[in-house]
């Protein structure tokens, strides 16, 4: 990971949401510029942003608008019901007019050179992919998109795909076309063209497994926290005991019960430690390890590289020895 929201680099200001606007079934757009106007600074196809509600929890949102588009940034948030809050509150509470804090751009999904693309996403998945495609488009160079949901209604920025890409747009409402066929849409994809992925956790999965059985070099790039927003595969394992922590740099020694994270419990000492989704996705809480051995729980580090990784998600990894060492 080459950088995330909590990194110095990673900029805060108030922004203004200048204007909301339904796009899909269960799916608002927000408009956000500075309160009194002009640019923003650049970023890149594949960034993301974390807002900080009204409430104070922060989520992060792919940027969807045009990268042209200096004056503002624009998110798209779907409503996740069951979720922990952050899309409920951002689609309940009247936002437009409000400020909000907002931290980043940061990219953790950007283009790496191809000849080519495939750019697969689930639902709500397609936020970082559409400003993607509008690049490639720009750059002249080969892409193709299969966007998946439950139905018509929720193929979030169809029209503006089918406007950018014609037939190279597939659309695929899961009622009428049932689910995505990624292992055909993978074979018709020669083996040097990058893939981008974005959607829910199982679609990531199987795209995963399908490339390394199928095409072990190919280039594939996944971004894992647009999917549903408020929910995660990655919970809290309240039964895997107490344990203690050492912050390295202070010396303390902590304890985390079984029904709280590292990240709970070291924000009580460490209340400015870097965080975000706390659910094990979006990479910001990633901290070094100096002693103990971390049980890997977010969807981050990939389960090949658990073993001999040096970082952990504090949010919801935990730990397979009595103590862990963290460089904090
Ligand atoms: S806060 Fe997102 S991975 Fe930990």
């Amino acid at each position: 990971m080459s950088s995330d929201l909590g990194s110095p680099g990673a900029t805060t200001e108030r922004l203004l949401v200048r204007q909301a606007r339904w796009i899909a079934q269960d799916v608002v757009e927000l408009r956000l510029t500075r309160p009194t106007g002009g640019a923003l600074p650049s970023w890149e196809p594949g960034a993301h942003v974390e807002l900080t509600l009204p409430s104070g929890l922060r989520r992060p949102y792919s940027l969807c608008g045009d990268v042209t588009d200096t004056e503002a940034w624009t998110v798209a948030v779907h409503r996740v019901p069951e979720g922990r809050g952050g899309s409920r509150e951002i689609h309940e509470t009247a936002l437009v007019g409000r400020e909000l804090e907002v931290r980043g751009p940061v990219n953790r999904f950007s283009l790496v050179s191809a000849p080519g693309y495939l750019l697969l996403a689930g639902g709500i998945g397609v936020t970082p992919l559409l400003p993607i495609a509008r690049e490639l488009t720009a750059r002249g160079l080969p892409w193709r998109l299969v966007l998946g949901a439950r139905d018509r209604s929720r193929l979030v920025y169809a029209e503006e795909l089918v406007e950018l890409g014609g037939d190279r747009v597939r659309l695929l409402p899961q009622d009428e076309a049932g689910l995505p066929d990624l292992a055909a849409e993978l074979a018709a994809t020669p083996p040097t063209y990058a893939v981008y992925a974005c959607g829910p956790q199982p679609m990531l999965d199987a795209v995963t497994a399908l490339c390394r059985t199928a095409a072990p070099a190919r280039s594939l790039h996944l971004e894992r926290f647009t999917a549903g927003d408020d929910t995660s595969s990655v919970q809290l394992d309240a039964s895997s005991g107490e344990f203690e922590v050492v912050l390295s740099r202070s010396g303390l020694r902590l304890t985390v019960p079984a029904d709280r994270s590292v990240l709970d419990v070291v924000r009580e000492k460490l209340p400015d430690v870097p965080y975000s989704c706390e659910e094990g996705y979006c990479g910001t809480c990633e901290t070094p390890v100096t002693a103990g051995f971390p049980d890997h729980r977010d969807t981050v580090i990939e389960p090949s590289e658990r073993p001999t990784a040096t970082t952990m998600m504090i949010c919801v990894s935990r730990c397979d020895s009595p103590v862990l060492e963290l460089d904090l």
